[in-house]
């Protein structure tokens, strides 16, 4: 049946999200009885830690179920605040907005930021959805591969001074990476610095993934000489605290910017869920023996993975974050959507194609999952002739 609504051209412009299009597929596979070892889903395989989901459960008991302050509630502010102070960011609690979310936080940074036809730098692979936040604000997209570069941003600084320019008004930095869990050198981060201060660009730090991280220093962008008033910098709970579903995150920028995107921020969210924030609190100052057990954990699966990949003869740019690994699938191989379609249909393996970040000849395998089930999936991709 058609409908009488006449869509927006914004709407439009953007697809749905590509991740979640495979894992609602590998749900629904499992739903009609197939085994499906799902690594598409970019969500941490732990409990939220006890004493987070405890304090949520007494906040609610509590009665703190009513609206916060729109921009969050002063004592999580206050944490967050402190937390980037100790990652070098010279942040006070009036410069947080607490989302829902992480990706909120970003949404509204690019609606805060990005006008019709401006300019925003992608660094590819890049995670599906700054694309798609860029397309709803209107914004134009230059992009610069790091895939020929082992997905490292150092050796590709000379591509990106070429790609920025005076006209460039927004860049995104995301490290440690979705979808190739690269972890930038100090090095890269200063070369980012450099061109920012250069051509007066502001820059999108997302990080995200910054407490998992193995054989590398995770650095604050807005940390650098020159950064503090031109950097947005973005983060959340869903990963560092096994978090996904509680929907809190943050961002801190300037008083100034937090102004004007704390007016979408109203007119949209509100706030962020009141008795979620007060479990924020918790999870940001009691929670470092959980967060290092889920690290270690992500390690091991890493290392276990990169052995099992070398031992059938698959070369692949290991990164030093996240839980993501990008794996070549392309000639002679297939091309990674077709690859990709393979391994679920025959295989029963779930993994996200390349092409969702940019990266076309490669697929992305989340190791958020038992080393059973990762062997389980290396087993299969083998037997069905995918590796
Ligand atoms: C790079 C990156 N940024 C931001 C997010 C947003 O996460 P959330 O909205 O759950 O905080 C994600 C989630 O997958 C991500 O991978």
């Amino acid at each position: 049946m058609t409908d009488a609504y006449d869509y927006s051209d914004r709407i439009g412009r953007v697809e749905p999200s590509a991740t979640l299009a495979i894992s609602n597929l590998a749900a629904e596979k499992e739903a009609e009885g197939a085994d499906i070892v799902d690594l598409s889903v970019g969500e941490p395989d732990f409990d939220t830690p006890e004493n987070v989901v405890e304090a949520g459960k007494e906040a609610l008991d509590a009665g703190h179920t009513g609206y916060t302050s729109s921009n969050g509630i002063a004592p999580l502010r206050e944490a967050i605040a402190g937390k980037l102070r100790d990652d070098g960011i010279d942040a006070s609690a009036d410069e947080v907005i607490v989302t829902p979310g992480g990706k909120q936080a970003l949404y509204e940074t690019f609606q805060t930021l990005i006008g019709d036809g401006d300019e925003v730098v992608l660094l590819d692979p890049a995670w599906v959805s700054y694309e798609a936040m860029v397309k709803l604000a209107g914004g134009d997209l230059t992009r610069v591969d790091l895939a020929s570069h082992g997905f490292q941003l150092e050796p590709a600084l000379e591509d990106l001074a070429e790609a920025v320019s005076d006209d460039t008004e927004l860049l995104v930095v995301n490290s440690p990476s979705n979808p190739t869990g690269a972890v930038f050198s100090e090095g890269a981060l200063e070369g980012v610095r450099d061109l920012a201060v250069e051509h007066d660009l502001a820059v999108i730090s997302d990080e995200i993934y910054e407490r998992i991280v193995y054989d590398a220093d995770h650095v604050s962008l807005a940390s650098l000489d020159g950064m503090a008033d031109r950097t947005v910098t973005v983060n959340g709970f869903s990963k560092a605290y096994s978090m996904t579903g509680w929907r809190l995150g943050y961002l801190h920028a300037t008083e100034e910017f937090v102004g004007e995107a704390g007016k979408l921020h109203s007119h949209s969210v509100s706030c962020a869920t009141n008795f979620v924030q007060r479990a924020g609190i918790e999870a940001l100052e009691n929670t470092d023996e959980a967060v290092e057990e889920m690290r270690e954990a992500f390690a091991d699966r890493r290392d276990l993975l990169v052995d099992l990949f070398e031992e059938h003869g698959v070369d692949v740019d290991v990164g030093d974050g996240a839980f993501y690994m990008m794996i070549p699938v392309g000639e002679p191989r297939a091309d990674d959507a077709d690859w990709c379609e393979r391994a679920i249909e025959q295989a029963a393996v779930a993994c996200v194609p390349g092409s969702a970040f940019n990266a076309p000849g490669f697929a992305r395998i989340s190791y958020a999952a038992s080393e059973e089930r990762l062997r389980e999936a290396v087993d299969r991709l083998v037997a069905n002739d995918l590796l």
